[in-house]
C-alpha cells in the first residue's frame, strides 16, 4: 500500500468557448502551438510533445474538466483511498477521452487522474537569457527580438465556491501539498514530486472556473516582450508587468476575449521533491503582488458563474 499517492502533474485542461477562431487567434498570438485536432483546438509549447489543453467548442467559456497526472504505481492505492473518503467514481464526461479514474471536485468539476509521464518540471526551468556571466549584450537588441514561445505550462487558477473545501479534496484525496495561502481567499498547492510553488491555484468565487493558464518563459525580458507581442496583436488589456509575492514570479497576464487570461511567468519559485515547504497564510495584501500596475477592478471575476 502506498499511503504517498499523489498527483504530479496537470496533465491537461479542457473548456469551451463559443467560437474556436478567436481562440486559435488569441493562444497563436501568445506563442503557442495551436493545432486543430478531436473537434476542438490542441494547445503546445514548441519543442515539447504534450498537449496542455484542449479547447472545444460549446455555447459558452467554461472550464470543462482537468486531467490530472499520476504514476501507474499509485493507481490501487488511489482507488482504495478515493473509496476510504466515500468519493465516488464518475462515468467520464461527454466527449472527454482520458482514460483514468474519474471524481468530481466539491464544487462538481469532473477530474481524471490518468497514468502519464511526468510533464510537470522536475528542476527549476533555467533563465535563458542573459547568461549569467555577460557583462554586456545584457538587453536582447530590439531589432533582433523573435516572438515569445512559452516553454511549458506551469499552472492553473481555478475558481472555487470554497477554498477550504478544494483544498481538502486536493490534499488528502489527490496528495497535492499547500505551498501557501492567504486565508480563504486563495491558495496554491504543489506536488511532493516536485513542481512550481503551485501547479493548482484556488480562489474565492460563486461557482468553478478558469482564471487563469500560466505558462513559463525564459527570462524576465520575454515577460515584458510578451506583453508587447500581445499588444500587438490587439490584446492590450491585462495586468501587469509585476511581481508575485506567494511563488516570486514575474508576470504578465493578458486578457483573452472571454474575460479570463493566460499569463507569461519567470522565475517562478520551484519546490523539488522531498522538500518540506513552509507554508504560511500570508495577509491579503501580499495574496497578489509586491509591485506592479494597480489591479484591474474585474481581475477575480468569474465569468462563467
Ligand atoms: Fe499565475
Amino acid at each position: 500500500m502506498n499511503d504517498n499517492a499523489a498527483v504530479h502533474s496537470v496533465h491537461e485542461f479542457v473548456f469551451s468557448v463559443p467560437e474556436l477562431a478567436p481562440a486559435r487567434q488569441f493562444y497563436t498570438s501568445f506563442g503557442l502551438d495551436v493545432r486543430r485536432e478531436d473537434g476542438g483546438l490542441g494547445l503546445y509549447t514548441a519543442g515539447r510533445a504534450e498537449r496542455w489543453a484542449h479547447v472545444l467548442p460549446g455555447t459558452r467559456k467554461r472550464l470543462l474538466w482537468l486531467v490530472l497526472g499520476i504514476y501507474e504505481r499509485d493507481v490501487d492505492a488511489f482507488v482504495r483511498r478515493l473509496a476510504a473518503l466515500d468519493i465516488e467514481r464518475i462515468a467520464p464526461p461527454a466527449g472527454a477521452t482520458a482514460d483514468g479514474i474519474w471524481v468530481r471536485s466539491p464544487d462538481g468539476l469532473p477530474v481524471c487522474l490518468k497514468v502519464a509521464a511526468k510533464c510537470s518540471p522536475t528542476d527549476k526551468a533555467p533563465r535563458s537569457f542573459p547568461p549569467a556571466a555577460s557583462t554586456i549584450g545584457r538587453a536582447p537588441q530590439r531589432s533582433k527580438v523573435q516572438q515569445v514561445r512559452p516553454r511549458h505550462l506551469s499552472h492553473v487558477l481555478l475558481f472555487t465556491k470554497d477554498v477550504g473545501a478544494s483544498l481538502r479534496f486536493y490534499t488528502e484525496a489527490l496528495g497535492l501539498r499547500l505551498s501557501d495561502r492567504s486565508g480563504d481567499i486563495i491558495a496554491f498547492l504543489h506536488s511532493p514530486h516536485g513542481s512550481d510553488h503551485h501547479l493548482v491555484a484556488f480562489a474565492k468565487s460563486d461557482d468553478y472556473g478558469l482564471h487563469h493558464s500560466s505558462w513559463d518563459v525564459g527570462s524576465f525580458d520575454e515577460v515584458g516582450l510578451g506583453a508587447r507581442q500581445m499588444a500587438q496583436a490587439g490584446y492590450r488589456d491585462g495586468w501587469g508587468v509585476g511581481r508575485h509575492v506567494l511563488g516570486s514570479n514575474y508576470f504578465r497576464y493578458v486578457r483573452d476575449p472571454w474575460g479570463s487570461y493566460a499569463e507569461y511567468s519567470f522565475d517562478i519559485d520551484h519546490i523539488p521533491a522531498g522538500t518540506v515547504w513552509p507554508a504560511a497564510d500570508y495577509p491579503a495584501e501580499d495574496s497578489l503582488y509586491v509591485w506592479g500596475p494597480d489591479l484591474p477592478d474585474d481581475f477575480v471575476r468569474n465569468y462563467e458563474a
